[in-house]
């Protein structure tokens, strides 16, 4: 086949999106594949007239990759494509409308609420610990836990410029204590769990991105019953979105309140692909080397 690989476009997250997208591109072409790289620019659709792909890989994350924007698109040319689909990737980039159409289908995720970054200078939102996060973000950005112990002062001081000042609204969860799972879905198949243990602070980008910050272990030492919740409700999450291709759903459990501390943060419709990457890893883990599994992700666009 003749693949184009989407990557990089202009998101927070284009340095993340040009390592997942040579990542799969490099596969491809070890899988005989003709590839042609396309870093994504406003000139996406003369790219893809020129190059004419039988099928475009899409490696980008966030915006506008990831919300649907770069679907329409390639829906409009009649061009095929890996991954979730346009109304699958609107919702799921977004926090918010994930929860709406998640938590009335019996998955249980943290309650949120919508706060408007400048009221924030008034006082906290909800009672300590909480999360801030922007609501169509990914790799964390934008992200911060407010602790009793944060400096941010209470109320949230004008001169302590926290992470979230670039974004006009924010959700606000209560912080889930304890521990950080995540589950891969391919198709039809629950991968794995993994937990992710920083070795210093939360599971922030850096310590995404930076080899030796976080260990992982995978599968996970968690109780059966945990694992196994996981994995249902990852591949629930991807059912009731109408995911394709592969998804990755992160969890926060807390460990004092056994099966009920279990909660869904956020369904990813496009996720990494990197090295350091926990679908691949999962993949590996069942047998499932890196090219066998980009390859499995192209086979699902072409059925
Ligand atoms: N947003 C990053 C790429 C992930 O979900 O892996
Ligand atoms: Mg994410």
């Amino acid at each position: 086949l003749h693949i184009a690989v989407l990557m990089g476009g202009w998101s927070a997250e284009r340095e993340v999106s040009l390592m997942s997208g040579n990542g799969c591109a490099d596969a491809l072409e070890s899988l005989g594949h003709r590839v042609t790289r396309i870093d994504m620019g406003r000139d996406v659709a003369a790219k893809l007239a020129d190059a004419k792909p039988d099928l475009v890989f899409n490696a980008l994350h966030g915006t506008p990759g990831e919300d649907g924007s770069v679907q329409g698109l390639l829906d409009l040319m009649g061009v095929r494509y890996t991954h979730s689909g346009l109304a699958t990737s609107v919702i799921a980039i977004d926090k918010v409308l994930t929860k709406l159409l998640l938590v009335p289908a019996g998955i249980p995720m943290p309650g949120g609420r919508i706060v408007k970054s400048a009221d924030l200078f008034e006082g906290d939102p909800m009672a300590r610990p909480y999360v801030l996060k922007p609501v169509n973000e990914g790799s964390s950005v934008g992200v911060a836990i407010v602790t009793d112990s944060s400096n941010y002062g209470n109320p949230i001081a004008r001169d302590s410029v926290g992470p979230w000042i670039d974004f006009e609204e924010l959700l606000a969860e209560p912080y889930i204590r304890g521990r950080e799972l995540t589950t891969a879905v391919l198709g039809n198949r629950a991968l794995g769990v993994t937990e992710l243990k920083p070795k210093t602070g939360w599971y922030d980008y850096e310590s995404k991105y930076t080899d030796g910050m976080t260990e992982h272990v995978c599968p996970a030492e968690i109780p059966d019953e945990i694992a196994d919740a996981c994995k249902s409700l990852a591949l629930e999450a991807h059912r009731l979105l109408g995911c394709k291709g592969a998804s990755r759903s992160d969890f926060r459990w807390d460990d004092e309140r056994g099966v009920d501390g279990l909660f869904l943060l956020e369904v990813n419709t496009q996720p990494g692909m990197t090295p350091l990457s926990l679908v691949p890893e999962q993949a590996r883990h069942i047998g499932m080397s890196y090219a066998e599994l980009v390859q499995a992700i192209v086979d699902e666009a072409i059925a």
